[in-house]
């Protein structure tokens, strides 16, 4: 982060404030369903940003990492193994990128003096639970994935303990890459019901709402930074010149973690029947059935919902509701119709 130099204070002569330098933005895993989205949140703002898919940034390799990420004041890792069954046969891969790619990218976060900004998963959870999982509940993955997941933010908060975000979402939905709803669609443009598990619980989240998210947290840290560093000058002594206004004002979010999930709760049955209300789908034309059904090589949580205290008390609204981020994407196009969906309602 780029502050000049600092004035002596005095109490006769003004101290001089410029504006604080734009930020340097570089976003890891760029090119996922998440990334794109947040590439374009970014661009939105006229941000400087250097932007990096696997094959121009591998971030198992700690010393490419470090170069990358020199120059920038705040970092995205968006860089995942994300194949959650995959995980299951191949941990050591999935370990690689999740947990050892993430240690690199914060230690050189660290080097860099930037803010990091890293993405994980509910799948820390085991899912057991009844209610809203707070942001400092105990570790329990239930798959692989998960567990490389958990190391991965073990690995971001030591590496990096001043200046690391860590932010959970789930259930994604956008429009980019693969996801829920649009295998939905495919599946119903094809037959006259689906089947659907009506035992887990989650958060639909809009990869939208995720990205506008990420960028406010990043906000909001760099001004807590400013905060501190100002904090730093006055108590040595010293003036806040080159630190600007507008830097000490606005939220202020502590390092740690935060659960970037649209709110309320719903399954997967019923996140199916909103998705056919939407699109003029007959909502009947889901059936819901449970996890014996659908057995798979990694097992999911059966309540996978992210308590979202952490926003408030950095002065950020937290995520609206499911329902409401649907409706919005609904309308912006990105759940888009396959074949002779609506024509069978
Ligand atoms: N999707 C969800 O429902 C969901 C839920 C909870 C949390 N998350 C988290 O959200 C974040 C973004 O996920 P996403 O849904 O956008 O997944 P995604 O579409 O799979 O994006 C992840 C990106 O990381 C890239 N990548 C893989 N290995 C890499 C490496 N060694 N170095 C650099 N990049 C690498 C992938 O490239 P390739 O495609 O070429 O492999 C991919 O472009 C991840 O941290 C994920 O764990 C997602």
């Amino acid at each position: 982060m780029s502050a000049a130099a600092p004035e002596p204070a005095s109490a006769s002569a003004p101290v001089p404030v410029s504006a604080p330098a734009a930020p340097r933005y570089l976003v890891t895993g760029a090119s996922g369903m998440l990334g794109l989205d947040l590439q374009a949140a970014l661009a939105a703002r006229g941000a400087d940003v250097t932007a990096l898919g696997r094959t121009d940034l591998d971030v198992t390799d700690a010393s490419a990492v470090l170069r990358a990420v020199a120059g920038h004041d705040v970092v995205f890792n968006l860089a995942a193994y994300t194949k959650v069954d995959d995980a299951e046969s191949f941990e050591d891969e999935a370990y690689d990128v999740n947990a050892t790619g993430a240690g690199n990218v914060a230690a050189a976060a660290r080097e860099s003096g930037a803010t990091l900004i890293h993405v994980s998963t509910d799948y820390v959870f085991d899912g057991s639970a009844t209610s809203p999982y707070p942001e400092d509940a105990p570790y329990s993955p239930l798959s692989a994935y998960g567990r490389t997941k958990a190391q991965g933010e073990r690995n971001v908060l030591h590496e990096h303990p001043s200046g690391a975000y860590v932010v959970r979402t789930a259930w994604l939905y956008g429009k980019h890459g693969s996801s829920f709803p649009k295998t939905m669609l495919k599946l119903i443009a094809d037959r006259d019901t689906v089947s659907v598990v009506n035992d887990q619980h989650g958060q639909p989240t809009w990869t939208v709402d995720v990205a506008t998210q990420l960028l406010r947290l990043a906000d909001a840290a760099r001004t807590s930074a400013a905060g501190l560093h100002s904090a730093a000058l006055r108590s040595a002594g010293l003036g806040s010149a080159g630190l600007g206004s507008a830097g000490l004002g606005g939220p202020h979010a502590a390092p740690g973690i935060y659960h970037a999930t649209n709110s309320g709760e719903t399954t997967w049955f019923g996140f199916t029947q909103a998705l056919f209300g939407e699109l003029q789908i007959d909502p009947d034309r889901v059936q819901p059935t449970d996890s014996s059904q659908f057995v798979r090589p990694a097992p999911r949580p059966a309540y996978s919902v992210l308590g979202h205290d952490a926003w408030s008390r950095a002065g950020i609204e937290p995520l609206r509701n499911w329902g409401e981020a649907l409706h919005a994407a609904a309308i912006s196009g990105v759940l888009e119709k396959h074949g002779n969906a609506s024509g069978r309602r």
